[in-house]
């Protein structure tokens, strides 16, 4: 029998699961059996991490037993800070964040143990100083010192205090909360998996989650919420976005960034979520741009792919894109705060696979030559 081949692993179950449920038909986003619709704006990024670790929401004793623990480790080491001094001014934000991930490793007590308490002591560690460290880079490049951490506010009131140095409005930290919410998790996406294969050869955790930081920066996963704005400024109006995804899509391979899914076949239930977060800041700011031009990139593609016949719908970077640029945030920083929301699902995935690890070795078929005959140097 032909063997199946199953590109880009598609379809293909590599294990069992507890953290989260997706029905790419009906549009569904389970975590730890709550709907994603019913968190996302009843929840704070706190309480999902502690669900999606503990497999239960935690009471009010628990929840701020967990905001102690994470207060007090939001302190990045300054050797670790200072590294982005050394990098030239446009580095890419994602590769400063790798850098830092794989530096904090040499500044972990204990980076290489695997066991069971010593990953969730690190995992609290790094969703606490993932906004620290990223915080800090965007100021060091724009040639401002960084801002220490307040540890009474919550990780998305702290990363915008520590990204201004003024105390977040409670509106503007309640959006923030709602789109980490909404990014934390995502079952076995390209950069969990690889956090997952990393970490099934059972190297540490530092180096499983450098491994899925390199995954997520590519721009047909994390990377795609920067490319839409990219996209966006480089359309410039509404008038545009029909020439530019007409021309586009005529191309062969061409894609309009923040559309298609390989599990979604309906509208992603975080982009429902995105887009209305995305009209209330744009009534509230009075600058629609962003959000009117979405909405016709939307309008556009669902006619051209409802004439061709294709599922093609906007994804969870879609309109984050206008979220985040009306949160002041520059283009090249929304997969750094994708970053920062999703560490809490890579975390809860390295503690199933380390907790019941095999290691993972799909195959390819070989399909080169066989019996070539070997010729030494002096006669080829
Ligand atoms: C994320 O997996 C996750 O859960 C990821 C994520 C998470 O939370 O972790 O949800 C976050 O990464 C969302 C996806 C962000 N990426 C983008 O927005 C980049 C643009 N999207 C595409 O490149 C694509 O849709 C992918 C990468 C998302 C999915 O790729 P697939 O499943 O391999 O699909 P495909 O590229 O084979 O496309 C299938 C068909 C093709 O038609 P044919 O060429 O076979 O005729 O759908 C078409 C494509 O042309 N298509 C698109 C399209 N995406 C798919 N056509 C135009 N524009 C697009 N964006």
């Amino acid at each position: 029998m032909e063997p199946t081949i199953n590109r880009g692993l598609d379809g293909i179950n590599i294990d069992t699961s507890q953290i989260c449920s997706i029905d790419g038909m009906k549009g569904e986003l389970i975590y730890r059996g709550y709907d994603i619709s019913e968190l996302a704006d009843k929840v704070s990024l706190e309480e999902v991490i502690y669900l999606l670790w503990e497999g239960e929401l935690p009471d009010r004793q628990q929840l701020d037993a967990f905001r102690q623990e994470l207060s007090e480790l939001f302190t990045v080491p300054t050797e670790v800070i200072d590294i982005f001094r050394t990098l030239p001014k446009d580095a890419h934000p994602m590769h400063a964040m790798r850098t830092a991930v794989s530096a904090l490793a040499s500044f972990d007590e204990n980076p290489d143990d695997v066991g069971a308490a010593n990953i969730r002591r690190i995992g609290a560690k790094l969703v606490a100083q993932f906004p620290t460290f990223t915080a800090a880079f965007e100021r060091i490049r724009n040639g401002q010192e960084p801002i220490d951490p307040d540890p009474g506010l919550s990780i998305a009131g702290n990363f915008l205090f520590m990204l201004s140095g003024e105390r977040p409005s409670e509106a503007a930290t309640k959006v923030m909360d709602v789109a980490l919410v909404l990014h934390a998790e995502h079952g076995t996406n390209a950069s969990t998996f690889v956090a997952r294969a990393t970490a099934s050869t059972l190297t540490d955790v530092y180096s499983a989650i450098t491994a899925a930081v390199s995954s997520l920066k590519g721009p047909l996963h994390g990377g795609a919420n920067t490319a839409v704005m990219q996209t966006l400024e480089q359309i410039g109006s509404v008038e545009g976005i029909e020439p530019y995804v007409l021309d586009t899509l005529s191309q062969p391979g061409g894609r309009i960034m923040g559309f298609g899914h390989r599990v979604y076949r309906v509208l992603d239930p975080r982009a429902i979520i995105l887009k209305e977060v995305s009209r209330h800041l744009a009534q509230e700011s009075g600058d629609s741009k962003w959000f009117e031009m979405s909405l016709e990139m939307e309008r556009v593609m669902d006619r051209e792919m409802a004439r061709d016949g294709k599922q093609i719908k906007p994804n969870v970077d879609f309109f984050s894109a206008s979220v985040y640029r009306m949160l002041g945030f520059p283009s090249d920083m929304y997969t750094p705060i994708f970053a920062v929301a999703r560490i809490s699902g890579w975390m809860a995935h390295l503690y199933e696979q380390y907790g019941d690890n095999r290691i993972m070795r799909p195959r390819l078929i070989y399909e080169g030559p066989m019996g070539r005959a070997f010729k030494p140097l002096g006669e080829r």
